[in-house]
């Protein structure tokens, strides 16, 4: 079982912004222990793993799974949450991210942070002393595409090769998922309209990974060319929570096509699974038959967050010591 648990050097005291720079090695690592952990969820192998730290919980938006999942995580690994408001801290007057990242790692062991700007997080990362966690932000949801891929991976066994077709707004989910895809060998295809695809730098970058895993990339305009034969049929809110309101009227009128319904879902592969990382509007970016159907695998991607978090906060705070200890 220690052998299983074995931590790896290279992710200890690693942050998540986007997974961009983990190597397919140590994301599969993470996979295969939130697997174990899902396995033996009240293995005392895991208890004690960060007994005594504190982790800081903050979020700039809204939040029901990533708020809980993490905060069960941090629990369940002995250490303990530290939950605020943006609003309700000084952050939400203008306290400089500068200040506020340099005292904070003076107090916890790591920051996980939904903001609404990625720069936001990469300013804390500039300045902070300790990791950090994204858990959303308007450009990357890294771990919610890693429980999205262990779904995939508890749902078919393997990874590798499979077709994954993301349909609607080019949003942080299409980008986080074109990160894993290429990373873990997995055909990625994005349908969007023009004007809402994922940016065309990260769909480059992603094109370059993907030659050293073997993963084809795609972004395009076709419904039917991305459904034809997907594995994986995934769609997000058109709308995101920190975008314009005004260009909602926008996106309902060139989003509309790019709905996910049982004639989309007839074009995959007959054993293809649903993905959506929630909240879905039924009848909007998904029916409710798709999302309530039995090839939906919606509650076990939720849940799936809470393992891999677990997993991530084990490999980059643990100590070993602590892990043998356990
Ligand atoms: N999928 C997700 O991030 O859910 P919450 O907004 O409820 O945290």
């Amino acid at each position: 079982m220690v052998q299983m648990l074995a931590l790896n050097e290279t992710l200890k005291n690693r942050s998540v912004l986007s997974l961009m720079e983990w190597s397919p090695a140590e994301i599969q690592r993470v996979l295969y222990t939130a697997r174990v952990m899902k396995q033996e969820p009240y293995s005392p192998a895991f208890r004690h793993a960060l007994e005594g730290h504190h982790i800081a919980l903050i979020f700039e938006l809204p939040s029901t799974r990533t708020r809980v999942s993490f905060q069960v995580a941090i629990e369940s690994l002995g250490a303990s949450a530290v939950v605020f408001e943006w609003g309700q801290s000084q952050l939400g007057r203008g306290e400089p991210i500068k200040d506020t990242a340099r005292v904070m790692s003076r107090y916890v062991s790591g920051v996980i942070a939904r903001v609404k700007e990625h720069e936001t997080l990469q300013e804390w990362r500039k300045w902070a002393t300790c990791p950090i966690f994204n858990a959303l932000t308007n450009h990357m949801h890294p771990f919610q595409a890693l429980a999205d891929v262990m779904t995939v991976w508890e749902r078919f066994g393997y990874m590798s090769g499979l077709k994954l077709a993301f349909f609607g707004d080019g949003n942080n989910m299409a980008n986080s998922l074109l990160v894993l895809g290429a990373k873990l060998g997995m055909d990625v295809w994005i349908a969007s309209p023009q004007g809402f695809q994922p940016p065309a730098d990260l769909v480059d970058w992603a094109k370059q990974e993907a030659q050293l895993t073997g993963a084809a990339i795609h972004v395009t305009e076709d419904v039917n060319e991305a459904a034809s034969g997907a594995h994986v049929v995934e769609t997000d809110v058109f709308m995101s929570m920190a975008d314009d309101p005004d260009q909602r009227e926008l996106k309902n009128k060139v989003m509309g096509s790019y709905q996910v319904n049982a004639q989309l879902m007839a074009q995959a592969n007959p054993q293809a699974i649903f993905l959506h990382c929630l909240p879905a509007h039924r009848g909007e970016e998904v029916t409710a038959d798709v999302l309530d159907g039995e090839q939906s695998a919606i509650v076990d991607e939720a849940e799936n967050r809470l393992w891999v978090q677990k997993s991530v906060l084990y490999h980059v705070l643990a100590d070993s010591s602590a892990v043998l200890g356990g």
